[in-house]
């Protein structure tokens, strides 16, 4: 029987125009920071349907929250949060804005060095208020108390997270997300993708309703990923893939059950070092990770072959198929899914992250399954 709580505090208001809600979701008296990236919510639309929508409140404005969001900018949006008494975040963009809201929410009211909330998890006892609005589906954040955050000075990318950094409200408006290209539409139907299978082809145990949530979610994106990349503008299997992106990782498929997240781990350090977007990284690792694993992980890469890619046989041979499906499907969207083809040699990559994984005295998967060893054969297989 499994054991677990599921809360999860944040609304989601999903649809086209609902940005008009946010008037009644942020409080009247709020002085608000609207955070943003590079410029894209000007192309979109997003940005001026916000500021409409938050009428006369006091609003300032922070940009240039860039891609694997850096402690170095986000530390000048913290200053500003203190010197202009800030009490309200309003993220508008993708999971690097949100998360990057999310260690600014935690660092201003934070007494100490605010590197330390990322680097040795220290306790987050108040957090500053966040509610967004999404433009790229991918990463989850606009549902759940996770961030990622990179110090440049160190190549470091670090995860922390807190239940006080769940957005209180988070507005899905698919129509925004028809500007993204299609680098970073693929990015997030991989991303989210592989999110489900971190939670999913793991240790075996009996959660029927879990498995069919997962099922539900990967196979919405394999019906609508392709829809998207082959149509850009089509705003409803954009909303599809919104959905799919949010119900991936808000904390609801994973609960109670085991949780892999080796491929992320490993894919963080391939980041940091090399500046591969997060969901390129996933499409290269996962496989090898899978691989490595293929003994403890067959009776679930099964499971997933017959309920995700309608395969029938013996569990062996339906497990080598499902790997093989699942990086077709990532080069099917456009993703490419080996180092050399990022211009990264696997050799050097694996002596570097083993050597980090070394230093940290940290393994990953399952059971710490993945010792550095491990991670850097996985590399060294993914060249
Ligand atoms: O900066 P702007 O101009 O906004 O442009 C962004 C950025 O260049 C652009 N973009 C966003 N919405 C757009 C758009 N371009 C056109 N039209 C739109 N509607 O896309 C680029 C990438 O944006 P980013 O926010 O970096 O992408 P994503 O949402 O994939 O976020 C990636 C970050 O989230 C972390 C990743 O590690 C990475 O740092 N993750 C966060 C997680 C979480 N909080 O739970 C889990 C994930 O596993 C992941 O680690
Ligand atoms: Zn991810």
């Amino acid at each position: 029987m499994l054991q677990f709580q599921f809360h999860n505090p944040t609304r989601l208001v999903f649809g086209e125009g609902m940005v008009r809600k946010i008037g009644k979701l942020v409080p009247a008296d709020a002085r608000v920071l609207l955070l943003a990236g590079g410029g894209s919510i000007r192309k979109n639309g997003a940005y001026d349907q916000v500021v409409a929508a938050l009428g006369d409140r006091i609003v300032d404005e922070f940009w240039g929250i860039e891609p694997n969001p850096r402690f170095e900018t986000l530390s000048k949006a913290v200053a500003l949060c203190r010197e202009k008494k800030i009490d309200f975040l309003l993220p508008v963009g993708g999971g690097s804005v949100f998360d990057g809201t999310k260690f600014v929410a935690a660092a201003v009211p934070f007494e100490g060095d605010i590197w330390d909330i990322v680097r040795i998890g220290a306790p987050v006892k108040k957090a500053l208020p966040i509610g967004g609005v999404l433009t790229l589906p991918a990463t989850g954040s606009e549902a759940n108390g996770n961030a990622v955050i990179s110090k440049e000075a160190t190549q470091e990318k670090l995860y922390f997270g807190s239940p006080l950094v769940y957005p209180t409200f988070s507005v899905l408006d698919p129509t925004f997300t028809t500007t993204l290209d299609a680098r970073q539409s693929a990015n997030g139907v991989v991303d989210a993708f592989v999110h489900v299978c971190e939670q999913y082809v793991s240790d075996p145990v009996d959660a029927p309703l879990h498995d069919r949530f997962s099922e539900g979610v990967l196979l919405t994106l394999v019906e609508q990923g392709p829809k998207v990349m082959a149509d850009p503008q089509g705003i409803e299997a954009r909303g599809h893939v919104m959905w799919a992106a949010t119900m991936a990782l808000n904390g609801l498929v994973g609960s109670g059950v085991p949780n892999d997240w080796a491929t992320h781990g490993i894919g963080h350090e391939l980041t940091a070092f090399y500046g591969l977007d997060h969901a390129q990284t996933l499409a290269v690792v996962q496989p090898g990770v899978w691989k490595a694993r293929f003994e403890a992980k067959t009776p679930r890469l099964a499971h997933m072959g017959r309920r995700v890619w309608g395969l029938s046989g013996e569990d062996r041979e339906v497990a080598l198929q499902a790997i093989e499906r699942t990086e077709a499907f990532y080069r099917s969207l456009g993703m490419r899914t080996r180092l050399s083809e990022y211009g990264v040699d696997g050799a050097q990559a694996g002596a570097r992250i083993r050597a980090r994984f070394e230093e940290r005295g940290a393994s990953v998967g399952e059971q710490g399954a993945i010792t550095p060893e491990i991670v850097e054969r996985i590399l060294q297989d993914r060249a």
